[in-house]
């Protein structure tokens, strides 16, 4: 076993990164992050990109601050498949914290599905309390391309920043 270690940049997540972001969904999940990227340019959404030295992804996730007042919302995380569990989810989370409170917020909330509970863990690991759960359904494409309405449970949490 080879210990590498990689250096980490969270920089904006742009259009032109949707080509190399397949890991991260179907093309029905990118079309819907591409759509997210119109309203980061109206301030209503940060969303990040983490990528290594090729400054190509390795992990994406949004904040969207119209979900609640004051509160910046954490959601579409996710981390190539091939690199989790390496501490990418962390910096992530870590990058989209600094920026809720860059906007001069410290309150910083997510839901989680609640049959997901090793995400939860790392949230919990990361200081984020569950206060609620709430239904949550969404779109999901199957590999002939139809769509199908998904309807899942989630666990609301959130995170007093300092
Ligand atoms: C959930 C998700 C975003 C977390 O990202 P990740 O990169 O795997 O997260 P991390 O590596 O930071 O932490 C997860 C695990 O790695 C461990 N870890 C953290 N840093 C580490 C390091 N330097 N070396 C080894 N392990 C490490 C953590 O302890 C944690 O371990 P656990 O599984 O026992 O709790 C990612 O797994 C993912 O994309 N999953 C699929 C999509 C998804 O579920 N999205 C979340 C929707 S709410």
């Amino acid at each position: 076993m080879i210990n590498l270690v990689l250096k980490l940049s969270a920089r904006d997540l742009v259009h032109a990164d949707l080509a190399s972001c397949g890991w991260a969904g179907s093309d029905h999940h990118l079309t819907s992050v591409a759509k997210q990227l119109e309203r980061v340019r109206t301030g209503e959404v940060d969303y990040l990109a983490v990528c290594a030295a090729t400054d190509i992804p390795v992990a994406k996730g949004g904040v969207d601050y119209q979900v609640k007042k004051g509160v910046g919302t954490l959601w579409q995380l996710a981390v190539h498949p091939a690199l989790q569990s390496c501490g990418i989810g962390t910096f992530l989370v870590e990058a989209a914290e600094l920026r809720i409170r860059n906007r001069g917020l410290r309150q910083a909330e997510l839901g989680v599905e609640e049959s997901n509970p090793r995400a939860r863990a790392l949230y919990e690991k990361l200081g984020y309390v569950a206060y609620d759960r709430q239904p949550d359904s969404w779109d999901e494409q199957a590999s002939d391309g139809s769509l199908h309405r998904y309807e899942t449970m989630c666990t609301l949490m959130r995170k007093e920043l300092t």
